[in-house]
């Protein structure tokens, strides 16, 4: 018995280690309780149009609308969530002729961060000694994710904030002394946290490499159709999971669809036959649902009516060619107020980062109102056309010193 509490219970909770809250998701919250009006949010990765909001997609907005009129039932689907859903991002991420290959099999999931994690558990499930090789910076929560999994991150030198640029021959001899078996996280494109991604040539080296030497890439496509456009931003992947006889890729509908909140995405994994596939299939069937037991229906009911209707599509197909659009005309803009800048505009996707200290986004946020990661990246997509020119007036002052 406790002898302060009289409690015949031994202490569960009270084991707990604090936790720190997620910065990224803690930077909405900060950004949103700043009264100045002239405050500027470029935290957390979500789409901005011109008037500083983050409005539902027209095509999605019809295909809710016409969901709403026509669904009858909300009866269970299954751990694989919405199989006509998932055939029909397949050939968008891997083009016709993959996407019709046999030992690739895949299922839903909620977003791109259920991919990832599921992937991870399937990973640790089939090889508890698995390595998962990370280029360094990466999206925050990669790490987070494949550790809780079990999985061992081993990282590789990316990106140097401060020289602006890939370090293609650092991060390739890291890959060529993985050993045969490990796996590779690749961001598929528009690299988050820096904008940098891998050009066509370092693709092909990069797919050798696995071929090579035996690695099974782990492609992260999250921002599809937000750097050059949908085929463009996949060419990389297609590279990668050809060249290689297992691999997987998770894949995310929130950003190119605009459906944050609702959590839409799929993982899918190649094996070496047919039959392996069908296994990896029912193990991932197991994992889901002992995690979610099955994907949330709504956002990826909408991306499939989307994609299923011909007039839809193409409304969508032209409102993700306008959000690409404006992403570049901002990196342009970025790039022309100064030529310390001026790598942004050969970046794609929302992301970039500044050469800035922890202590400098800090003084940024609490004099300008500022409100960017740590690590100094920031949402190209977060600015408007009347405040690019007053951000990139403070970052180069604070780059002064
Ligand atoms: C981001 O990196 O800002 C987004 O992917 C949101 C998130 O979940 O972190």
């Amino acid at each position: 018995m406790d002898s302060i509490t009289g409690s015949t219970q031994p202490p569960l909770f009270d084991r707990l280690d604090e936790q720190k809250p997620d910065a990224l998701l803690q930077l909405i919250a900060l950004a949103e309780a700043d009264t100045r009006p002239e405050k500027i949010d470029v935290g957390v990765g979500v789409y901005r149009d011109a008037a500083g909001g983050t409005p539902i997609l027209r095509a999605v907005k019809e295909a809710e609308r016409r969901l709403w009129e026509a669904q009858e039932t909300k009866a269970y689907l299954g751990s694989q969530g919405d199989p006509r859903f998932t055939a029909l991002i397949r050939p968008i991420v891997f083009g016709e002729s993959l996407a019709a290959e046999g030992r690739i099999v895949g299922l839903q999931t909620p977003g791109g961060c259920g991919a990832l994690r599921l992937g991870a558990d399937l990973i640790a499930k089939a090889n508890p000694k698995a390595r998962i090789h990370v280029g360094q910076p990466t999206w925050p929560n990669h790490g987070p994710l494949i550790e809780c999994a079990g999985v061992e991150m081993v990282p590789y030198p990316y990106y140097d904030c401060d020289a602006r640029r890939i370090l293609f021959d650092q991060m390739a001899t890291a890959l060529n002394a993985a050993e045969a078996g490990d796996l590779v996280l690749l961001h598929g494109c528009c690299h988050n946290p820096t904008g940098a991604d891998l050009s066509a040539g370092e693709w092909r080296e990069v797919a050798d490499i696995v071929a090579r030497r035996g690695l099974i890439p782990y492609v992260d496509l999250a921002y599809q159709g937000l750097g050059n456009g949908l085929e463009a931003d996949a060419a990389g992947t297609r590279l990668v999971v050809e060249a290689a006889e297992q691999a997987l890729v998770a894949q995310s509908c929130d950003k190119n669809f605009g459906v944050y909140r609702e959590r839409v995405g799929n993982l899918f994994v190649k094996a070496r036959s047919s039959a392996t596939a069908d296994k990896v299939f029912a193990n991932l069937m197991q994992l889901a649902r002992t995690m979610w037991s099955m994907p949330p229906d709504h956002g990826a009911a909408i991306c499939r009516l989307v994609l299923d209707t011909p007039e839809l599509r193409a409304d969508w197909n032209a409102e993700l060619k306008e959000m690409c659009a404006r992403i570049r005309t901002l990196r342009a803009r970025l790039a022309a107020y100064d030529e310390r800048l001026a790598y942004i505009d050969g970046q794609n996707g929302m992301f970039s980062m500044l050469p800035l200290t922890p202590d400098q986004v800090l003084a940024l946020r609490k004099e300008k109102g500022i409100y960017m990661a740590g690590s100094g990246r920031f949402n190209v997509v977060g600015l408007s056309d009347d405040n690019v020119d007053r951000f990139a007036a403070a970052v180069v002052e604070t780059m002064d010193g």
